[in-house]
């Protein structure tokens, strides 16, 4: 079932969402070569402590793994797709990394992740990530009432794959607002006119993870971290956001 959001949990999750939004600026100013992606992630549990939230990553779990997550956020780098571990790993001149935040405020949830580039990164990389961040702001542009989601898939697909990337498939975009992953799920490709239809007050996110090579992925042994299988670059920008009849209003935004 796919919950409409009245105004009052709007407001919650605009809230939420911008909290995780400042939080990623945050993370921005620490993005750095020889910071450990374990020192980002304290950083994150910092600064949702200090203002009132918590993780909704942490602890969470999900099958078929069943895994808990360990951590605040998914820190994501270089081949690492999504849901990457924060650890010991230490950031390097050159790297993608893709930092995701779901922020629980009073009960209501907002899910954002950009990718940062560490230092100087090649045009290969920097491509990648802006072809990314383009295909979700398309998609988000074909949001409003009535819309189906083949439509929005089909704005991140037309995208990036003339320009050479792949389009994951294996997760897409999802309800979001009172639980971290409702229905339904929004797919990062398809075909226009087609699927379910979008309605005012649905909340969801978009979340393209666009490949430099080929879209299939593999899951590692701790259950969790997915990587590209031919190793190539990933990157991934994400929005919470809120149908509405004349478009979409983004609630992840600082
Ligand atoms: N924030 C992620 C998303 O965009 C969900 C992470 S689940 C976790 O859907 F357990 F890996 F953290
Ligand atoms: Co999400
Ligand atoms: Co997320």
């Amino acid at each position: 079932m796919v919950l409409l959001k009245n105004t009052v949990q709007i407001e919650g999750i605009r809230r939420a969402g911008r909290l995780a939004s400042r939080c990623l600026d945050m993370v921005a100013g620490r993005v750095r070569p020889g910071v450990t992606t374990a020192k980002l992630d304290g950083l994150v549990g910092q600064f949702l402590t200090g203002h009132g939230a918590k993780s909704a990553t942490l602890g969470y779990r999900e099958a078929p793994a069943d895994v808990p997550f360990p951590a605040n956020s998914c820190i994501s780098v270089n081949d690492e797709v999504v849901h990457g571990i924060p650890g010991p790993r230490t950031l390097r001149d050159g790297d993608l990394v893709k930092v995701d935040v779901t922020v629980v405020l009073d009960g209501f949830m907002g899910d954002t992740a950009r990718t940062f580039l560490v230092g100087a990164v090649t045009e290969a990389g920097s491509s990648l990530a802006r072809a990314a961040e383009k295909s979700l702001e398309l998609a988000i542009g074909v949001v409003r009432d009535g819309v189906r989601l083949g439509d929005i898939g089909h704005a991140v697909q037309s995208h990036v794959e003339p320009l050479g990337f792949s389009v994951v498939r294996e997760f897409g975009g999802h309800g979001v607002g009172l639980e971290m992953h409702e229905p339904p799920t929004v797919p990062h490709h398809g075909v226009p006119g087609r699927g379910m239809r979008v309605r005012s007050g649905m909340v969801f996110t978009i979340e393209p993870m666009i490949n430099q090579g080929a879209r299939d992925v593999e899951l590692l042994d701790d259950g969790w971290t997915v990587v590209t299988a031919d190793g190539s670059l990933s990157a991934q920008f994400e929005h919470t956001l809120v149908a509405t009849g004349s478009g979409a209003e983004i609630l992840t935004l600082s």
